[in-house]
């Protein structure tokens, strides 16, 4: 990499690429493949082509490609619709009910009706983590929400009394007036595990988080 900036040409060729550097994902590919081709920039293709392989793709047919878009984060949401479904039957009649007494084993959301816990469990828990029901409630299809058999259901109820410390007791500290909230999406992002930032090498590597030991269920 370094090498490619010493070279004046380079550079310039660089400099010209540059809008199309941007937009290219395989930035890697392409500055392999500027360092080995001196002459006329070829249109650097968002390929892993060997760089020996020389496309002779005309300039400006790039313009054309179809870039695949993100796979959406939260493919869950039918899925879980079903679910949503299946226990606004089972309460039919006791929504605005307390949760805590229409619900089995509420231990920790208390104050909901019955209809905003599903509501939270499906725009806040799941989607929070890009979820199904069934990763928590491991019985879902057999209609029994109250079983604690799975580990993260454990571990959520868990990260929600956390969540209400954090909310409750001690941002509150810091900020008496205004207090600032946190929920699940805050750290989650709608991915299993918190992001780790792009300043922090990935897990495993140098510098990096230590690689997690497998869980047990
Ligand atoms: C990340 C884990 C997680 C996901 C995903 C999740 N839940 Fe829950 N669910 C919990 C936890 C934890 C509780 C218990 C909360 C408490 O103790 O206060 C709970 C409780 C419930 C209850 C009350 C059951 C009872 O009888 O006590 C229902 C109903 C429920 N969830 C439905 C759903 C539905 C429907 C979905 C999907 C749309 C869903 N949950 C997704 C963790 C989850
Ligand atoms: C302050 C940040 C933060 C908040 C807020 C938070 N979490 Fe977490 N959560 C974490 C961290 C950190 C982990 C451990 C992830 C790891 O292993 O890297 C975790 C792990 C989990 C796990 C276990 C997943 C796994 O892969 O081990 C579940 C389930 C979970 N959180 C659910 C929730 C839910 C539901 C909420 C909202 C009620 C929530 N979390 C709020 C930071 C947070």
């Amino acid at each position: 990499m370094a090498d490619r900036h010493t070279h004046p040409e380079a550079r310039l060729m660089t400099m010209r690429r540059l809008p199309l550097l941007l937009g290219a994902t395989v930035f890697l590919a392409v500055a392999v493949f500027s360092c080995s081709k001196p002459s006329p920039p070829p249109t650097p293709a968002p390929t892993t082509t060997a760089a020996n392989t020389a496309p002779t793709t005309a300039p400006g047919t790039t313009t054309g490609r179809v870039r695949r878009p993100p796979p959406p984060r939260d493919s869950m949401t039918k899925l879980r619709a079903v679910f949503v479904a299946q226990v606004m039957k089972q309460i039919a009649g006791h929504e605005n009910e307390a949760a805590e007494r229409v619900f089995k084993n509420v231990q920790v959301l208390k104050g909901l009706t019955a209809a905003e816990l599903v509501h939270k469990m499906d725009h806040d828990y799941a989607a929070s983590l890009s979820w199904n029901c069934t990763n928590c409630h491991r019985f879902a299809p057999q209609g029994d929400f109250a079983s604690d058999t799975s580990a993260d259901k454990r571990r959520a109820r868990f990260m929600q009394q956390m969540t209400n410390d954090l909310n409750q007791v001690q941002l509150p500290k810091l900020y008496p007036k205004d207090t600032p909230h946190v929920g699940c999406v805050t750290c989650h992002r709608g991915y299993n595990e918190p992001l780790d930032s792009a300043l922090i090498p990935e897990r495993g590597k140098p510098g990096g988080p230590p690689v997690l030991p497998p869980r047990n269920p």
